[in-house]
This record gives structure tokens, sequence and C-alpha cells, in this order.
């Protein structure tokens, strides 16, 4: 698969088989990520990879109990009130049982901190489709960095106090094999063009 056959074949899966793709095609997404461009080459971006299963289950379960714990209201991003919704009807899995789970990190105050992380990030999910493996971007921990039991279980994990949670992507084995690769039509992402006619 060429590049661009790679980046406009690309959607998130959230079925996904459990079990563990090899380290050595998970390396390779994450190689991906940390090859992406960055702001004045900080190269700052933090990639925490887990695998362990019990790991996957101690933060899920931070993660419900977070959620399940806010008020709800109407001016909240529709997202995020999804998970506060699901987690309060109880057994919230943030991300869907995905054998593998990578949490993104930048610098506290460094202005391209959601920009350097996003571009590991989609370097990563277009590499995964390349490899044949199902991804999606996955946000509660971003939501949650500022949540004392999630932040203090992801130091213990590797977060260092002066870095804040930028983003997150599951990876993984499309539960019905290769992952979808149906193209969503472009409504939106207006472009201007101003030229010569
Ligand atoms: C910044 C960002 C945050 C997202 N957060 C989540 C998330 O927390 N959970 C989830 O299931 N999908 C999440 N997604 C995936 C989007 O829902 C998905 O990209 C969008 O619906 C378009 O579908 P596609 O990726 O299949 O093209 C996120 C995507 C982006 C770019």
């Amino acid at each position: 698969m060429d590049a661009l056959e790679a980046i406009f074949t690309r959607r998130s899966t959230r079925r996904m088989k459990p079990e563990l793709p090899s380290k050595d095609l998970i390396e390779k997404v994450i190689e991906a990520g940390r090859a992406a461009p960055s702001g004045s080459n900080s190269q700052s971006t933090r990639l925490l990879v887990i695998t362990r299963k019990d790991v996957l289950e101690r933060l899920a379960a931070l993660v419900q109990d977070a959620f399940a714990g806010m008020e709800d209201s109407e001016d909240l991003y529709v997202s995020l009130r999804h998970s506060i919704s699901a987690a309060k009807k109880g057994g919230y899995v943030f991300h869907y049982g995905a054998p593998v789970l990578i949490v993104t990190a930048n610098r506290k105050g460094y202005g391209n901190a959601m920009a350097d992380s996003a571009c590991a990030l989609e370097n990563m999910m277009i590499a995964a489709n390349a490899l044949d493996l199902g991804s999606c971007w996955i946000n509660q921990l971003h939501w949650l960095d500022e949540d004392p039991s999630v932040r203090a279980f992801l130091e213990t994990l590797g977060l260092a106090k002066d870095e804040t949670v930028t983003g997150g992507l599951i990876l993984g084995f499309a539960e019905g094999g290769a992952p979808s690769r149906t193209q969503l039509p472009r409504t939106g992402n207006p472009v201007t063009w101003i030229e010569d006619t």
C-alpha cells in the first residue's frame, strides 16, 4: 500500500481481537509516530505503550470511576457527555478492550504540545492501516489529565509531573480481519482556493 492509499483508506477501528500484535508490528507503528515532525524539532512527545492486560484493566476502572463521578451538563462537549453517561451506567471500557493503548503526552505549557502529538498520532494511524492493523484515537485520558487518580496511576507508568496527556490511540487486529477501509464522504473540511483563473 502506498502512502496516499494508506491515508485515504484509514478509518477508525473500535472492535478488536484480544490477541496482541507482535512487538515488531507495534514498534513499526511507534517508530512512525516518533518520525512525525515537531515544532522547532522539539521531539518532546512521550508515548506510553501499554500492552499489559492488568494495567489496561486498572486504567479502564479508574476512567470508569472518574467519569461516573462527573456532573453531566448540556454545555459539555458531546463525546465527553457520552463518556459520562456510559460510565454512569457502569462497565464503561474507554479503550474498547483493545490489546494495545498508546498514550501521548507532552510538556505542560509547550504551545505545540497538542499539534506535535496529533502529528505523531496521525502518523501512527496511517502506519497501522498500512500494516493491516486497526486503530482509533482515544481521547478520554486527555480529558482526565487533571483527574488525581488517573494522573497518579499514569505517573507510576512513566508520565512525568511536568507533562500533560494530549491523546491516545488503540491498536490491534480488527475483529473482522482487515480493518474497515470504506471512505467516509467529505462534506466538511471546506477548501478555499486563492489562485489566478
Ligand atoms: C481528536 C480526536 C478525538 C477522538 N476521540 C475519540 C474517542 O475518544 N473515542 C472514539 O471512539 N473515537 C474517537 N475519535 C475518532 C473519531 O470519532 C473518528 O475519527 C471520526 O468519527 C471519523 O471516522 P474515521 O476515523 O473512521 O474516518 C477521535 C478522533 C479525533 C481526531
